[in-house]
């Protein structure tokens, strides 16, 4: 999704384990300091050691807040719905620096790149991350957008050059993104919190060789599992590319320079991701379920379970979204699905971002796609 709202409105303290020797029984499912890290077995997640099909939501603005309350409220409105999953933004690139005091993850200037790890930076991700392990949520977190929202890919063309194409084979930028990948996981290395890391925002390399995203998932996911084995990874795309179900239309094709069977091969990629977004994509609202379906198929013969990660609809949310999910909770192969997105009413920034898709607590929709849901699961 692109996230095109901008928001303008401590730390806590992690222990290195030098070293543990335990198995791997499944992708991820391990304990470090007494804590099982969320994982996989077989096509299902495992979250605190229980294997089932969570739901979840997206809240990208979460780390861009700047009051802590507002964060604890709506990870404590997300707990209290039985909301396992958030999904946020852990990129915030900028090529200059915000003269209004808004939040920033990273400049990219002049050729070079700079972590912002202050205030308005990275400690802002920290208590994201402390307030998920107090209210006993996993965090989804992404490291580049494929959109220009909070500067993304051209924020690293802007500094390096190239072009959005060339990115995934720029070292520059690459050794940049990298960079900063490395930086965030060190700092939540040993965080229960994360469900996973993922590499992109709907990732698209168009009218490229499917060779291109695939190497650039193979070396990224794999530059990941050598400075962090545990937790897992995955891409982060919006599932194009596919044969299975087919029906000719763009997001079944690979004009993206995506191939979902064959980025779900990649064996530092623990589970598949895709979205659902009809009207962007031409196709109709019944596209959605035979959509899913396809997926969870792939999935499950690739024996990785599916996150349906993303997906909504500007009207009739309740009875459109809500088709997608039962068809979700009944598909093998899907183990968990995250709406987008998650909204609230914050005592100190009002209301959430509402880009039309937003579903905010306490509403009906809310109700519907989420107690409604959580209580079919
Ligand atoms: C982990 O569990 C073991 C055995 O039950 C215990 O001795 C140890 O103190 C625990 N460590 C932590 C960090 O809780
Ligand atoms: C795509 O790249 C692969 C691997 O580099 C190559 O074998 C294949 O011929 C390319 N396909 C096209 C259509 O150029
Ligand atoms: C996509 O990848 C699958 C699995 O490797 C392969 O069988 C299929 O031919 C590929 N299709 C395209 C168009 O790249």
């Amino acid at each position: 999704m692109k996230t095109t709202t901008i928001l303008t409105t401590t730390c806590f303290v992690f222990s290195q384990v030098a070293s543990y020797a335990m198995g791997i029984p499944t992708s991820g499912t391990y304990k470090r300091s007494n804590t099982t890290f969320p994982g996989t077995s077989g096509l299902d997640f495992t979250i605190d050691g229980t294997a089932g099909y969570f739901a979840g939501s997206n809240a990208y603005w979460l780390a861009f807040l700047t009051d802590n309350d507002d964060v604890d409220q709506a990870l404590a409105d997300a707990e209290s719905s039985g909301l396992r999953i958030m999904r946020i933004w852990g990129f915030n690139d900028v090529n200059t620096v915000p003269t209004d005091n808004s939040v920033y993850f990273q400049l990219l200037a002049d050729g070079k790149a700079t972590v912002n790890t202050g205030a308005d930076g990275l400690e802002r991700l920290d208590y994201v991350v402390s307030s998920a392990e107090s209210h006993n949520i996993k965090l989804i977190i992404n490291f580049v957008n494929y959109w220009s929202d909070y500067g993304g890919m051209a924020a690293y063309v802007n500094a390096f050059g190239g072009s959005l194409t060339s990115w995934y084979t720029d070292d520059e930028s690459q050794a940049a993104y990298q960079n900063y990948i490395k930086t965030v996981i060190s700092r939540y290395i040993d965080s229960p919190a994360i469900f996973a890391w993922e590499l992109a925002n709907e990732p698209r390399c168009s009218s490229c060789n499917v060779s291109v995203i695939h190497d650039w998932v193979a070396s990224t996911s794999a530059f990941i599992k050598s400075i962090d084995s545990t937790h897992l990874v995955a891409i982060g795309d919006e599932g194009f590319g596919l044969d299975i179900n087919s029906d000719g239309s763009y997001p079944y094709g690979y004009s993206e320079g995506s191939n979902f069977t064959l980025n779900l091969e990649v064996d530092t990629i623990d589970f598949g991701t895709f979205h659902l977004y009809p009207s962007n994509w031409g196709t109709s609202d019944s596209f959605g379920s035979p959509w899913v379906t396809a997926h969870g198929d792939a999935c499950a013969a690739a024996g990785k379970p599916c996150l349906f990660e993303e997906y909504g609809v500007k009207s009739d949310k309740c009875s459109v979204e809500g088709e997608w999910q039962k068809t979700a909770v009944g598909t093998k192969g899907i183990g968990a699905d995250t709406f987008w997105q998650f909204g609230d009413t914050l005592k100190s920034s009002g209301k959430s971002p509402n880009d039309d898709y937003t579903v905010y607590y306490g509403t009906d929709d809310y109700t519907c796609l989420v107690t409604e849901h959580i209580a079919a699961i």
